[in-house]
């Protein structure tokens, strides 16, 4: 079997699409657009390329992007003090502080204080909860855009086998989450798993989501399975020319392909879908803050 490739750029795009019909509306039924605020402490590239990127696609559909950057040596009390001012600003539906954060200041303390209700990335404990008990909230971007880049493919999922191989709080225990949500058979595997190949040879839907360029093997792909990569890996490619590198997930994509129903490519798979569920996030707080219903995303 050779795989359907999932385009993840093209769903992304749609669901993009539908976002900017959504905040048109909003604004023309309700007279507000949602604004997003996103805090970036430091001069990380590869948080700078994400928090450009996030911006341009907030302008694009159609909601107001307030960015504020700080020196990485903001002490941790003046980024506590923008958050506490940000939740109580009426003109924020969303706020977003982009990890990694330097290390005099504790992440937790900071996704904590985020107004639970404007917590766009889906990382506060509250939101957390209520996702494990199945009562709303918001859901963190990265498993949101994979659950619907595994619906686009199988509309129905209950009853089916799902291993999801990494247990951060980011993406693999929420996605577990969703998963139940659907309900599947969840198998959360992890770097102490035994015998990982064979875990992963039971799963109709298979996610790697450890950080670990080409660590899942082609023949641990089931025939006909559902592969999720949620891994951006940037290795060296000297085959490119001296100094030369590309990104490659978490799956050996070459020959998972050639056993896999569906898979997803890195790049052009999950990562578009990160942004685009950020804005949905997005429109969906600024809905439940003033006690209207979302719009379908
Ligand atoms: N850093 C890398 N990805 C993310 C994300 O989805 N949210 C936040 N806040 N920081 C990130």
């Amino acid at each position: 079997m050779t795989a359907t490739l999932i385009d993840g750029k093209a769903i992304a795009e749609q669901l993009r699409g539908g976002i900017a019909q959504a905040v048109k509306g909003l604004e023309r039924d309700h007279g507000f657009v949602p604004g997003l605020a996103v805090v970036l402490v430091g001069d990380n590239p590869a948080s700078q390329v994400y928090v450009r990127s996030k911006a341009k696609q907030t302008v694009e559909a159609g909601m107001r992007s307030i960015e504020h950057k700080l020196a990485e040596t903001t002490p941790e009390a003046d980024l506590l003090a923008l958050v506490k001012a940000l939740n109580t600003d009426p003109t924020i539906d969303g706020i977003l502080v982009q990890l990694p954060l330097p290390s005099h200041i504790n992440a937790d303390l900071i996704l904590e204080t985020i107004d639970p209700a404007k917590d766009v990335d889906g990382f506060h404990p509250v939101n957390a909860g209520r996702l494990m008990t199945g009562t709303g909230g918001l859901v963190p971007c990265t498993p949101l855009g994979s659950l619907k880049l595994i619906k686009s493919v199988r509309a129905d999922l209950s009853g089916l086998d799902a291993v999801v191989v990494g247990r951060s709080n980011i993406v693999g225990k929420p996605m577990a989450q969703l998963l139940i949500g659907e309900n599947c058979t969840v198998t959360m595997a992890h770097s102490r798993t035994r015998d990982l190949p064979a875990v992963c040879r039971r799963a109709d839907i298979l996610i790697a989501a450890v950080g670990r360029p080409l660590m899942v093997k082609g023949d641990w792909v089931k025939e006909g399975a559902i592969v999720i990569d949620v891994g951006i890996n940037r290795v060296d490619a000297p085959d490119l020319g001296p100094g030369k590198t590309r990104l490659v997930g978490d799956v050996d994509f070459e020959a998972a392909r050639q056993r896999a129903g569906a898979i997803t490519p890195v790049p052009g798979g999950v990562g578009p879908m990160t942004i685009a569920c950020l804005l949905a996030n997005t429109v969906t707080a600024s809905c439940l803050r003033r006690g209207l219903v979302p719009p379908v995303l």
